[in-house]
């Protein structure tokens, strides 16, 4: 059997190493996106995964966006909650709009996705949620309030929604990558990330998005059946949860 994957954000970073690593395992992958249709465009042309475009932050673009996917692609088994944002600033500096940005796509987002296809996977008695927390969900970061804010959150949701799911085959984890080497991370200023962020991560590099997509495949699979409702962390040792 082919089970499903949606991936958001799924065409950028992190995320679309997830697509990439998922297709190659046989799985049946659709990939969504916001904002960059060229990337996207590109994105669909190299890989052959069908894009969607919507934005999480509507919980009935949402709902209409994921049964043109089961239409097009059928029920989905795998939902990875990829797509994030930042609106780094000090707090003393931040806007209510970077809160409502960061808060909106990064944790309402989780329930705008997953509320729609959690029905199904009861009836179908499977099912995998992925949520891409942070290792700033974790611990905190200077300049974050509303990332770490809404990073936080998704770890709680992962732990609440895996003890509704256990009875019914589904398994909710989270994973918490470190520092990767995406464009979220380049747009750290130089001085920044050379001066306080490098020199606290142990494995002394950023990581690959292949690293974080090898987790999902993981935890995507059947045989992780038993694994609900955890975090697992891939920082290059920068902190230990
Ligand atoms: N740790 C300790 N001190 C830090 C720091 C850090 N990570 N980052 C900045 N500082 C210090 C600066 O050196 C500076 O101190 P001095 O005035 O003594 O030099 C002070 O804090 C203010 O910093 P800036 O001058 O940079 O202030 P700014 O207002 O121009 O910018 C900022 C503030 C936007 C928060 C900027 O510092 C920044 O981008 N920091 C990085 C935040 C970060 O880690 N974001 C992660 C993005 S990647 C991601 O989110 C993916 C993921 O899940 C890991």
């Amino acid at each position: 059997m082919t089970r499903v994957a949606l991936v958001t954000g799924g065409t950028r970073g992190i995320g679309a190493a997830i697509s990439i690593a998922l297709d190659q395992a046989g799985y049946r992958v659709a990939a969504t996106y916001v904002g960059n249709e060229t990337e996207a465009r590109s994105f669909q042309d190299r890989t052959g995964i069908p894009t969607y475009r919507w934005d999480i932050r509507d919980y009935q673009a949402c709902k209409d966006g994921i049964a043109r996917v089961e239409a097009d692609v059928g029920p989905i088994d795998v939902l990875v909650n990829n797509a994030g944002i930042t609106r780094d600033g000090m707090f003393h500096r931040i806007t209510p709009e970077d809160w409502n940005m960061v808060i909106g796509t990064n944790l309402n987002g989780l329930f705008n996705m997953t509320h729609p296809v959690w029905p199904g996977m009861r009836e179908r008695s499977f099912g995998r949620i992925i949520n891409i927390s942070s290792i700033n969900g974790q611990k905190g970061q200077l300049g974050q309030a509303n990332y770490s804010a809404a990073k936080a959150g998704d770890i709680g949701f992962t732990k609440a929604l895996a003890q509704e799911g256990a009875a019914k085959g589904i398994t909710v984890n989270a994973v918490c990558p470190g520092y990767i080497g995406t464009e979220m991370v380049r747009a750290i200023p130089e001085k920044v990330l050379k001066e306080h962020i490098l020199p606290q991560i142990p494995v002394g590099r950023l990581g690959e998005p292949e690293e974080i997509a090898r987790c999902v495949v993981f935890l995507a699979s059947d045989e992780a059946g038993f694994i609900t409702g955890s975090t697992l962390t891939a920082n290059g040792g920068q902190y230990l949860a």
